[in-house]
């Protein structure tokens, strides 16, 4: 059976049923042509049938239980190509049809396994893609079938893969390839039901060429041999986008009985040097909320283009290799993604909207894992830092993200939900109610909310009713309704935030500012002895724009032009930018070249791109640095220019 365009159905009428025609475009109709629109009932408000605004599936009329995935990696194509069989679970007796997300795969071939146990082929079609939600790929499943197998590969251009050449990698000699399935792009590789409100088991037997380590969010063995044949299995459910795969040159250093790093060969000791108090960290959040359920917990270390700091892949958490400084001072990275094998992995959020459940109280939990292992002063400095950016990000323009419960229909692309509101306020709310009810009280909570929930996605609405039948009725008089309901429905921060205060960073702010009023510089002594939050507040309490004579004194003393810490990076070169100091640019450039995670260099193109001059600078930099950068990385930067672009046109 070949498939059969969307246009010619819409055109020819062909005998599939209306609802198979209505389903290819159930949501977001402005994005499809008329043609198919006129078929297609007005979609139904997210927020009124529950459903997930980023997928086309229809998780309350059938659901995946398990995937099967059969995959071959080809370097060469660029493709992963094979077939994905899902497990069904028909909720709907009268249902004909599966609708899956895809973006850019090219779909084979369909077949339903019959009662008789024989296969046969399943008319289908994929829909006109939408430019962020991708191409529904709707079924006609008359019979309900329990299982069905696609036939499919992938576009060289998989918004969640990426391919190295084996030039883009530390050891020159293997090419590499890994995915980023958050928010929706697994779809990208699997065709599948791309909603959080969707879990399943899965299992995979994936081949590549022989001297390739293939690596899946599932059970890796520490000791598997490299022969290009590998098999999985993840029998825990996960939502569809913790699904992950990695493949390179990459060899196993254990950090613990149950945890260790995967990394090329030359990253992984300092890889595991960096990473040895995962064990610690796993045992820290154990004490506090209940076994960790996953067996193993391995990091991967990938290349400087991975465009997230963390991704909590179960079993397996992907890392940026920025976060090796040699000197732990950012492994909060660790504590955070371990932290999600409760809050997230767990528990999940069910739509792109409810993502604060997931950040904020991974990130609640990260800054307590901080404190236990390295001590209050440093999880207070951390707090500070990000609460003061919270500050800085909340304007008027942006009133509408600031509530931790996001209305539906704002967040059109939930890659750009990485916000502060999610993470830090999600992560103050936490503290908030942690303050008020105590310690002891709310850790017994969140522990038995990760109980209670285990293995579910919920929403925000589903959470605060836990919490006022487990906490505010429970301890009256502690928080009031209206006080909880402000963090969820108000913007901006609510004045029942906690404070807190770091002596160190009273210390930093008195040289800065005797810096600022004399001109005196600090003394390199005393500031040898900061530590990255230190230099990080010291450069966000500077103004706005200074001369380049100070900047270049200030580097006499700091050298933060061309730092190897890319949190001091990102805070450094915006600044340079907006003063004129040129002297950076080259750094500048070379930092924008190398790295492609998107929170440390977005800042500094953003910074660039405001006056003629740098917007030049950036295009070229962005010329060079594309073709190592990851799809995710480039759509933001690309986004920026072009925004900026559009802006000059206007004046
Ligand atoms: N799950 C996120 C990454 C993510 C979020 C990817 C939303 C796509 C959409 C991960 O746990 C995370 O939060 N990473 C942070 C690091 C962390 C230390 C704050 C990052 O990548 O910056
Ligand atoms: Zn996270």
């Amino acid at each position: 059976m070949r498939p059969i365009s969307y246009l010619t159905l819409a055109t020819l009428g062909l005998a599939l049923t209306g609802a198979l025609l209505a389903a290819g475009c159930n949501r977001d109709t402005a994005n499809v042509p008329a043609k198919s629109a006129a078929n297609t009932p007005p979609p139904a408000p997210a927020a009124v049938t529950g459903l997930d605004e980023h997928s086309y599936a229809e998780p309350d009329k059938v659901k995946t239980k398990d995937l099967a995935l059969e995959l071959h990696v080809d370097f060469d194509k660029k493709e992963l190509s094979g077939s994905a069989t899902y497990t069904l679970d028909w909720l709907d007796p009268k249902w004909g049809k599966l609708v899956l997300d895809t973006r850019d795969i090219t779909v084979e071939k369909v077949v339903g396994e019959r009662a008789d146990g024989n296969w046969r082929d399943l008319t289908f079609v994929q829909a006109p893609a939408d430019k962020i939600l991708g191409s529904a790929l709707t079924i006609a499943v008359p019979e309900r079938n329990k299982r069905i197998r696609i036939t499919y590969h992938t576009s060289p251009n998989a918004s969640g893969l990426q391919w190295l050449t084996p030039e883009m990698t530390e050891g020159k000699k293997t090419p590499f390839m890994f995915s980023q399935s958050q928010q929706i792009h697994a779809r990208s590789w699997v065709p599948l039901q791309d909603t959080t409100m969707v879990r399943f088991t899965y299992t995979a037997h994936v081949t590549s060429p022989k001297d390739v380590m293939v690596l899946m969010s599932a059970n890796n063995d520490p000791k598997a041999v490299r022969d290009g044949d590998y098999s999985f299995e993840m029998p825990q459910a996960i939502p569809s986008y913790l699904l992950a795969i990695a493949a390179g040159d990459l060899v196993f250093k254990p950090t613990g009985p149950r945890s260790g790093v995967w990394a090329e060969p030359t990253m992984a000791p300092k890889a595991a040097n960096e990473f040895s108090d995962t064990e610690k960290m796993m045992e820290t959040a154990e004490k506090l909320y209940g076994p960790y359920r996953w067996g193993r917990y391995d990091i991967l270390v990938l290349p400087p283009s991975f465009p997230y700091g963390g991704m909590e892949n179960p079993r397996l958490t992907f890392a940026t290799p920025t976060a090796i400084t040699g000197d732990k001072s950012l492994v909060s990275l660790i504590a955070h993604e371990l932290a999600h094998s409760w809050s997230g992995n767990l528990v999940t959020f069910a739509r792109s909207r409810d993502a604060w459940l997931n950040e904020g109280f991974t990130t609640y939990v990260e800054m307590r894992i901080v404190e236990e292992l390295y001590g209050k002063e440093r999880a207070d400095m951390e707090k500070i830092v990000a609460r003061n950016e919270l500050k800085e990000e909340f304007t008027n323009e942006n009133l509408d993200r600031q509530p931790l419960a996001v209305k539906a229909g704002v967040l059109k692309d939930p890659d750009d939900n990485l916000t502060g509101t999610v993470y830090t306020k999600g992560a103050w709310f936490a503290e908030f109610l942690e303050t008020r009810f105590g310690r002891a009280t709310f850790d017994a909570f969140l522990r038995g909310y990760f109980d209670h929930f285990a293995f579910q996605s919920i929403t925000t609405e589903q959470f605060a009713e836990y919490a006022k039948a487990n906490l505010l009725d429970k301890y009256p008089g502690k928080v009031t309704q209206a006080e909880f309901d402000a963090w969820l429905n108000e913007s901006g921060i609510p004045a029942t935030a906690p404070q807190v205060t770091s002596p160190r960073f009273d210390a930093v702010d008195a040289v800065r500012k005797a810096y600022l009023d004399t001109g005196k510089l600090p003394d390199a002594a005393t500031v040898s002895k900061w530590t990255t939050y230190e230099y990080v507040h010291f450069i966000e309490g500077l103004p706005q724009t200074m001369k380049p004579e100070q900047l270049a004194a200030l580097d006499s003393v700091f050298h933060f032009t061309g730092t190897p810490n890319g949190e001091i990076a990102q805070r450094w070169y915006p600044l340079a930018v907006r003063s004129g100091y040129t002297q950076a640019n080259e750094a500048i450039a070379e930092f924008l070249g190398r790295v492609g995670r998107r929170k440390l260099i977005m800042p500094t193109y953003g910074e660039l791109v405001k006056t003629p001059q740098g917007l030049q600078l950036a295009e070229q930099i962005y010329a060079k640095a594309k073709a190592g950068y990851h799809p995710i990385t480039s759509g933001s930067v690309e986004q920026v220019i072009a925004d900026a672009k559009a802006g000059k046109t206007k004046d």
